[in-house]
């Protein structure tokens, strides 16, 4: 049986087979349209999600499946104590796979413990989110057409940021991969990021405070959110969260054909102007999240086509 926790548990000939079959989808939907009839998938968010619950329901729900869950931890047994590992053992005995998004790093390991059925790691804290990096890797894939050279820029909240260490730790394994790390000094991405990714799979990098000094190198641009709910202290919050501010000014100087992604969501670090700039691509990751997300559960669930 397969979790899926962190991204480096997919290896590039897997991260292949999940982009081909979620191509496939988009191109045959109705011939996925039963696959997981009679299957259940459960979605176990302890934090707030718009995208990713929602993607992981309508994906089960185009699969032919049901889904069951909850979007708010208060209104679970977690608000009277009962622990990680005791829920998902109880889940696991009304669902065939479980999608769950916790605030503390390492939770969805725990849960692989006890679970008894598929356990996918929906974000934990400021650590993993390895499906918004199967979302990220598709639509690199199909706004570049490749997922090897390429120089990808990271700008905003490095540090907490979870779908961007999930990211850099995909695309280090692809060859041709420069990164432009572009943040203020308090966010810049952790030290065992650069130690134990980047710099020990000889990735090219820079690190950066500027953005509009960087923007006119770059064939992807990763923008992201200060992640407001992991400060300690909201004067810091309130002094960074404006650091980075992408506008149709700025997107002048990039290249023709950079595309612009974002996990979502966003707060105000992507002009809404932008949105109608055809190099703006984030609304279009949402969808291939869904994709991969249907590639996923087929693969976890050991689904044949
Ligand atoms: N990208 C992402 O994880 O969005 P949600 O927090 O809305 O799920």
């Amino acid at each position: 049986m397969r979790n899926l926790i962190d991204i480096m548990q997919l290896s590039v000939e897997e991260l292949d087979e999940l982009i081909h079959t979620a191509l496939d989808i988009v191109e045959k939907p109705d011939k996925y349209a039963e696959c997981c009839k009679r299957k259940k998938l459960a979605t176990l968010f302890f934090e707030p999600s718009t995208r990713t619950r929602l993607s992981f329901e309508a994906a089960m729900l185009e699969l032919g499946g049901s889904v069951l869950g909850f979007s708010d931890a208060g209104t679970s047994s977690a608000a009277k104590g009962e622990s990680v590992a005791d829920t998902v053992r109880v889940v696991g005995c009304y669902a065939d796979i479980i999608a769950m998004r916790h605030p503390k790093e390492g939770a969805p390991l725990v849960a692989t413990r006890t679970a008894g059925v598929p356990v996918i790691n929906a974000g934990d804290g400021g650590h993993n989110h390895p499906t918004q990096t199967l979302a990220d890797l598709l639509t690199i894939y199909r706004e570049m057409g490749r997922l090897n050279n390429l120089t990808i820029g990271f700008c905003g909240d490095l540090k907490f940021g979870r779908t961007v260490h999930s990211l850099i730790s995909a695309m280090s394994r692809y060859s041709g991969i420069r990164f432009v790390l572009i943040s203020p000094e308090e966010l810049k991405v952790p030290d065992y990021m650069i130690s134990d990714v980047i710099e020990k799979n000889n990735i090219p990098y820079e690190i950066t405070t500027g953005l509009e000094d960087s923007i006119s190198k770059l064939d992807i641009l990763y923008m992201t959110r200060v992640q407001k709910e992991r400060f300690f202290n909201e004067a810091d919050y309130l002094r960074l969260k404006d650091s980075y501010v992408l506008t149709p000014e700025k997107m002048k100087k990039a290249k023709e054909k950079m595309a612009v992604l974002h996990p979502l969501p966003r707060v105000n670090e992507i002009s809404v102007a932008v949105d109608e700039d055809p190099r703006a691509c984030y609304f279009k990751q949402v969808l291939n999240g869904k994709y991969m997300r249907m590639a996923l559960i087929l693969k976890l669930l050991e689904v044949k086509i």
